[in-house]
């Protein structure tokens, strides 16, 4: 079966917007230190290119995460595949995703990380697909609403392929 890409985000978009949250966070954090944490693999790339927007002073981190249950769906239930390196006790900290969809994933990461005693921590994705939503997560910057379609690139992947395409697309098999 061929696969082919419809762009639903071009790059100019993409990189607009993340420009424009980049300038937003510097604002809401002026004066401050923020800790991004980024999701791998999926986040990074925009991680990358939202923290060359920051104008605050940023510190990195990253961790990986894989839910427990059937691959289709996520359960919720967390397993650290790697861990962060640093401590995130007093700091100002904002996690980084790359899509939030049924929420799972999120929520209970957030719970975790909440409990080694930041000082503020919010949540900033790329993309969101609200009508997926399961569990409430309160997410604070948002790049796109996107609909329910399976998206790849920009880190996204589909069987581990595509993340690097420097725009969103919808995958389509033909
Ligand atoms: P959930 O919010 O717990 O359902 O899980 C979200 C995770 O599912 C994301 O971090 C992605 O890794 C993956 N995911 C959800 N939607 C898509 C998509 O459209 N393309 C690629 N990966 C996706
Ligand atoms: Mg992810």
């Amino acid at each position: 079966m061929a696969e082919s890409i419809r762009v639903l985000l071009s790059e100019e978009e993409v990189d607009q917007r993340i420009q424009a949250i980049g300038e937003q966070i510097s604002r809401d954090y002026r004066g401050k230190q923020v800790h991004l944490v980024c999701v791998l693999k999926g986040g990074s790339f925009f991680m990358c290119e939202l923290a060359k927007r920051i104008t605050v002073p940023v510190s990195l981190d990253f961790m990986s995460v894989s839910s427990y249950g059937s691959d289709t769906k996520s359960s919720g239930v967390v397993k650290i595949v790697k861990d962060l390196d640093e401590s995130l006790k007093d700091k100002d900290v904002i996690v980084v995703e790359d899509i939030v969809d049924s929420g799972r994933t999120l929520s209970y990461l957030l719970e975790m990380l909440r409990d080694r005693g930041p000082r503020s921590l919010r949540l900033c994705t790329l993309l969101d697909k609200p009508e997926r939503r399961v569990v409430d997560v309160n997410v604070d910057y948002t790049g796109f609403e996107i609909p329910d379609e399976f998206v790849v690139g920009y880190g996204l992947d589909y069987d581990q392929r595509y993340r690097n395409l420097p725009y969103i697309g919808v995958i389509e098999f033909n």
